[in-house]
């Protein structure tokens, strides 16, 4: 991809981004994400673009309340073609915040229930790394490839496209949060640091940045663990 293809493709996805403004997506998207979602209502309508346009299955690290899950899965309903639906999420409890929760997978699994989703969405319980969760990702996905993978955990990006990357297709829209933020956000410093490695080493190309500080872009190549 030349400069002007890569100007070419990041304005697109703004510009379709913010088409959903004058659609009823976008008030279902704000009412229920101001409920329950961490991430700024414009990355929950990227979240549910990509999801509508992408080619292969969706796997998602981190739902917690399943904010984006939903947003992801409304995108699936609306796309022409069938699309699995992965989400990977430990659970437990969140304390001391307006999104408190004693259960984080009840909520979650309330949510996707309450929004008629949840034959969509199958939730693998627990972190990322650990070999049955991958095991059990791989049993989902089958013979599909992944097109779009939602990053939203522990800040540790490198390890998940580590974990997953032979699954994700050449090609694979990534959305990655926490590459920005406030000064407090903890997971900034990790994760703006491992994307730039990804980006110079060019193993993914950047599209763009929404909201409080979510990076969006594509996987060039396979993503095949580095040699350490
Ligand atoms: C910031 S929240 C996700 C917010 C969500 N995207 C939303 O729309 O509100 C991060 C979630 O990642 C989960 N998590 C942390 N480490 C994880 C890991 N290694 N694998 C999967 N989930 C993880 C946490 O339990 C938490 O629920």
């Amino acid at each position: 991809m030349n400069d002007r293809q890569h100007y070419q493709a990041c304005f697109d996805l703004m510009q379709a981004v913010a088409a959903y403004r004058y659609e009823s997506i976008h008030r279902h998207l704000e009412k229920f994400g101001k409920r329950e979602s961490m991430v700024h209502l414009d990355v929950l309508v990227l979240t549910y673009h990509l999801a509508r346009i992408c080619r292969g299955s969706i796997l998602e690290i981190g739902a917690f309340r399943g904010g984006a899950t939903v947003a992801a899965a409304w995108g699936v309903r609306d796309a022409r073609e069938a699309k699995k639906l992965i989400t990977i999420e430990p659970g437990g409890s969140l304390r001391k915040h307006p999104l408190a929760t004693r259960n984080i997978l009840g909520s979650l699994k309330r949510n996707l229930a309450r929004q008629g989703v949840a034959e969509r969405v199958t939730i693998v319980e627990g972190r990322s790394f650990e070999p049955e969760v991958v095991a059990a990702v791989h049993g989902a996905l089958g013979a599909d490839q992944v097109g779009l993978l939602i990053l939203d955990a522990d800040a540790n990006c490198k390890r998940d496209i580590n974990c997953y990357g032979p699954k994700l297709m050449d090609g694979c829209w990534l959305i990655i949060d926490d590459y920005g933020g406030s000064a407090d956000n903890s997971k900034v410093s990790a994760t703006k640091t491992q994307v730039d490695e990804l980006v110079n080493s060019g193993r993914l190309l950047p599209l763009g940045y929404y909201g409080f500080g979510t990076w969006v872009g594509r996987s060039q190549g396979i993503m095949l663990p580095r040699a350490r």
